[in-house]
C-alpha cells in the first residue's frame, strides 16, 4: 500500500501507510483499540491481535467487563469505567461524577491538513497530506470525541489531536455543564520488549540533558507545571529497545506542540505493555464545557524509526522544518547579530551602543540587538516592565533615534521585549495592580521582582500587542527577542475560571505571537525565556529560531545544543559567541572552537566587541566568511550525531570528543565538526567513522591535499582527526564530493 490512509471494512481495521512504517487502529465491539505502529506493513494485518479471547465480555457476557476494560489496548483510554492504566481523558458530568465510554460512530479521510483554531498547528506545505477523523461518542451520551491524525509524505510521523464536544441534551442524555479534567492528545500502546525510556532534563542555563533508563513497572512521567514547556522536563519522551544506538534499534518518540503545562507519561502494566501517553498537565486543569462547546487539545507528533536515535531526529527535523516552521527566514540565511546583553547588561547608553555597531560593520556583522534595560527607568531587573517608552537617561533620541544612527552605520536592528510581565515598580502596575495574575485575596510571589500579565484579559492583551507594535511600527526594527522569565504562580484571575487560566494564558500568547507575525510578516522573531526554558515546537510556529539557553560557553553548549537537536533543527538553535572567561561557567575556549560551536545554531554574538583584541576581531572575520559558506548546508542539510556528549549510547562513554556533521541532500558536500572535550597525556589520534555520505562517492577535504576518500571509507574505517592539544580545542572539516 502507498503513502495514505486506509480503512478495511471487513477488518474493522484503519492503516496509516508513512514512509516506512504502518500505525493500525481496529475496531472491537465498537471499541477502537491500537494494533501497532512500527516498521511498514504491506498489508492490513490478518489478525487484529487483540486476543479477545481473553475477554469472554467480547463473546457477549457481561459479568466480565471490568476484566475488558482493564486489558484492551484503547485507542485514546477513558478513566472512570475500569481501565486502571494511565488514563487520557477524565469528564465529569454536571453532578460531578466521572467516567466516560466511547464507541466507534464514523470516521472520515481526506487530503490535506486542518488547523486547529488559536493553537499552533502543523500545515501541509509542499508535501502531500491525508488526514482521519475517527468520532466516537460516550455510550451514556455526554460527549463526542473526534480523534485527528494527520501523516505527510516522506515523513515517518503520526500528527495527532483531540477534540471534544459536550453533547449532553442532543440526544438521551441530561443537557449539562460538563468539566474536563484531564485532555490527553495522545496514547499509544506497544508490547514492552526490554525498552529503555529517554527523555530530557535540566535546569536554568543547562537544559535538555538527554537522560537514558530502563523502565520498570509503574509509571515514569516527566511534566511541567510552571506554566512553560521549562528548562527542567521537557515535552519529549521516547521508548527504545535496549539494542538502540544512534544508527540501530527501534524508536517510538513523542513531542508536543505546546508551550505550556504538559505530562509525558509511560505505564509498563500488569500484562507488559507500554502505554505511553502527552498532552496537557491534568495539575490545575477543570475545563467547563457547556453543552454544544468544544475544546480542542494541541497536537502530539509520534515518530517511529528503525535507524536508532539518528533517524528519530532526522524524522523531527523535516517534520518541524516542512510543517511547522512557517517564518520566511526559514530557508533563508540569517543575519548575523550581535547582541548586546553580556556585553553590557544594563549598563549602556546610546553612544556605547553606537560604538559597539561601529566595530561589528568592521567585522561583517549585520544587524545589532539591543536587549534588556532600554525603556521605562531601568537600570536593573528590579523595575519597569510593562513600560515599554524608551529610557531617555541611555536613549536621548529615544529608540527611533538609535535605530536611525545604527542604520547609517550599516547594521539593521533589533530589540528586546519581555512582553508578559509587569515590575511591581511600574507605571503599568500602579495603573493596573489587577492586571497582574494572582488569587484574589493572596499577595502573589515575585520572581526576578516581576509578576505575569493576565493575558487571559482581551485589555491586557490589546494594552501588550499596542505597546509592542507601536514600536516596530515607528522604528525600522528588523527582529524582535520575545522573552519570558519567570514561571506562572499563584495562578489566579478575577475574570478566568479557576482550572482554566493556565490553557487560556497560552491561548492569549499565541494570539499576541499571531498578530505580531500577521502584522509584520517580515520580521525576524526570536523566542526566548531565561534562556530555553520554552524551546518548544509551539513556539517554532510563529517563530524560526529560538534562544537556547543563558550558558554561553562553548564546552557547555556541546551538550545543551546536542540534546536540543535531538528534536529540533539546528536552524532554530539560538547560539552565539560570547567572551571568555565565560560568564556563566568561567571558562575559557579558544576563539576558534566558540565560533565552531556557533556555527551550528543561527550565529551571532554575545560580547563587548570593543575590548577585544585585534586578533580575536581578525577571528570573527574568518567566522563570519565560515557562517557565510556553510550556513546553507547547516540550515537545509541533515544533521548526524558522530561522537556524542550524552549517555546515551554507552560506547561513547569513553570518547573525548563530541562531533556532529551536516550532509547536503544531494550528498555532495558535507561539514564535520570535531571538538575534543579534554585533552590527555598518550592519546592516540582518533578514527571517526562519518555518516550519511554516499558509499561509492568520492570526496576530498576543502583546502586539503587533494586525497580522495571513498564515501565507504569514511563512514566504516573512519577519517583520522588531526591530533589536538588542549581542552574543548575542535576543528571544521568541509568535504566535497568530486
Ligand atoms: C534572559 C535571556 O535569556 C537573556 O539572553 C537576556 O535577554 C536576559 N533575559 C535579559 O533580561
Amino acid at each position: 500500500m502507498d503513502f495514505g490512509i486506509y480503512y478495511d471494512d471487513a477488518k474493522k481495521m484503519f492503516q496509516l501507510q508513512l514512509e516506512s512504517s504502518s500505525y493500525v487502529m481496529g475496531l472491537a465491539g465498537g471499541y477502537l483499540g491500537h494494533i501497532f505502529y512500527g516498521k511498514k506493513l504491506e498489508d492490513f494485518p490478518t489478525d487484529s491481535v487483540f486476543r479477545l479471547g481473553d475477554y469472554t465480555y467480547m463473546s457477549g457476557e457481561a459479568k466480565d467487563k471490568c476484566t475488558f476494560m482493564d486489558g484492551f489496548p484503547f485507542e485514546y483510554p477513558t478513566s472512570g469505567i475500569g481501565d486502571f492504566r494511565v488514563s487520557a481523558l477524565d469528564i465529569k458530568n454536571g453532578d460531578g461524577f466521572g467516567g466516560a465510554e466511547l464507541k466507534y460512530v464514523s470516521h472520515e479521510i481526506y487530503k490535506g491538513k486542518k488547523s486547529l483554531a488559536g493553537l499552533p498547528s502543523t500545515f501541509e506545505g509542499n508535501d502531500d497530506a491525508v488526514s482521519l477523523e475517527i468520532v466516537l461518542r460516550d455510550v451514556a451520551g455526554l460527549i463526542q470525541v473526534v480523534l485527528i491524525y494527520t501523516i505527510f509524505r516522506g515523513i515517518d510521523a503520526v500528527v495527532k489531536s483531540v477534540r471534544v464536544r459536550n453533547i449532553s441534551g442532543e440526544d438521551m442524555s441530561c443537557k449539562q455543564s460538563l468539566h474536563i479534567t484531564k485532555i490527553l492528545s495522545s496514547s499509544v500502546e506497544l508490547p514492552f520488549r526490554g525498552h529503555d525510556i529517554v527523555t530530557l532534563h535540566g535546569s536554568w542555563a543547562r537544559e535538555r540533558i538527554p537522560d537514558r533508563r530502563e523502565i520498570g513497572h509503574g509509571r515514569v512521567s516527566v511534566s511541567s507545571s510552571r506554566g512553560i514547556s521549562s528548562h527542567q522536563e521537557h515535552p519529549f519522551m521516547a521508548l527504545v529497545t535496549p539494542d538502540t544506538t544512534e544508527n540501530t534499534g527501534e524508536v517510538l518518540a513523542e513531542a508536543f506542540m505546546y508551550s505550556g503545562n504538559f505530562v509525558a507519561e509511560t505505564e509498563r502494566t500488569q500484562h507488559d505493555a507500554l502505554r505511553m501517553v502527552m498532552g496537557i498537565n491534568p495539575y490545575d486543569f477543570n475545563w467547563k464545557l457547556e453543552p454544544g462547546e468544544e475544546f480542542t487539545a494541541p497536537e502530539t507528533f509520534l515518530v517511529y524509526s528503525d535507524k536508532g536515535l539518528g533517524g528519530m531526529t532526522r524524522n523531527f527535523h523535516e517534520l518541524i522544518r516542512r510543517h511547522v516552521i512557517r517564518s520566511r527566514y526559514l530557508h533563508k540565511m540569517r543575519p548575523i547579530l550581535i547582541n548586546n546583553w553580556e556585553a553590557t547588561y544594563f549598563d549602556f547608553d546610546m553612544d556605547k551602543l553606537l560604538e559597539i555597531a561601529r566595530q561589528a560593520r568592521e567585522c561583517g556583522i549585520e544587524m545589532l540587538v539591543m536587549d534588556d534595560g532600554w525603556f521605562g527607568h531601568r537600570d536593573s531587573d528590579n523595575s519597569s516592565l510593562g513600560d515599554w517608552k524608551p529610557y531617555l537617561k541611555k536613549l536621548p533620541e529615544g529608540v527611533k533615534g538609535l535605530c536611525e544612527k545604527v542604520n547609517e552605520i550599516g547594521l539593521d536592528m533589533g530589540i528586546w521585549f519581555e512582553p508578559e510581565m509587569v515590575s511591581p515598580d511600574s507605571e503599568l502596575y500602579r495603573e493596573h495592580p489587577d492586571w497582574a495574575i494572582a488569587i484574589p485575596g493572596r499577595a502573589a510571589s515575585e520572581c526576578r521582582s516581576q509578576f505575569v500579565l493576565d493575558l487571559t484579559r482581551p485589555e491586557v492583551r490589546d494594552y501588550v500587542y499596542e505597546a509592542v507594535a507601536s514600536v516596530l511600527r515607528e522604528c525600522n526594527i528588523k527582529y524582535v527577542k520575545w522573552d519570558m522569565n519567570r514561571p506562572l504562580t499563584d495562578v489566579g484571575s478575577v475574570s478566568s475560571r479557576a482550572g482554566e487560566l493556565h490553557h487560556r494564558y497560552m491561548l492569549g500568547v499565541y494570539e499576541l505571537m499571531e498578530r505580531l507575525v500577521t502584522e509584520f510578516p517580515e520580521l525576524l522573531l526570536e523566542n526566548c525565556s531565561s534562556g530555553g526554558a520554552r524551546f518548544d515546537a509551539g513556539m517554532l510556529y510563529y517563530s524560526p529560531q529560538i534562544w537556547c539557553s543563558d550558558d554561553t560557553d562553548a564546552m557547555e553548549r556541546l551538550g545543551i545544543q546536542e540534546g536540543t537537536a535531538l528534536i529540533y533543527p539546528p536552524s532554530a538553535i539560538g547560539a552565539h559567541v560570547s567572551i571568555c572567561p565565560n560568564h556563566i561557567v568561567g571558562r575559557t575556549v579558544d576563539m576558534a572552537t566558540r565560533g565552531y560551536v556557533a556555527l551550528a545554531g543561527t550565529f551571532g554574538y554575545e560580547l563587548d566587541i570593543t575590548r577585544l583584541s585585534d586578533e580575536d576581531k581578525a577571528s570573527i572575520k574568518k567566522q563570519v566568511a565560515d557562517y557565510k559558506k556553510y550556513n546553507d548546508l547547516v540550515r537545509e542539510g541533515d544533521y548526524y550525531r558522530i561522537t556524542s556528549m550524552s549517555s546515551l549510547e554507552q560506547i561513547n562513554r569513553y570518547s573525548s570528543s563530541v562531533s556532529w556533521m551536516f550532509v547536503s541532500k544531494d550528498k555532495h558536500e558535507a561539514l564535520f565538526t570535531y571538538v575534543q572535550k579534554l585533552g590527555g597525556a598518550n592519546l592516540r589520534t582518533e578514527r571517526v567513522r562519518l555518516s550519511g555520505l554516499v558509499p561509492d562517492r568520492r570526496y576530498i577535504l576543502d583546502g586539503g591535499d587533494g586525497k580522495q576518500f571513498t564515501g565507504e571509507e569514511l563512514m566504516n574505517i573512519g577519517f583520522v582527526v588531526d591530533k589536538l592539544y588542549g581542552d574543548c580545542v575542535g576543528r571544521l572539516y568541509h568535504f566535497i564530493a568530486v
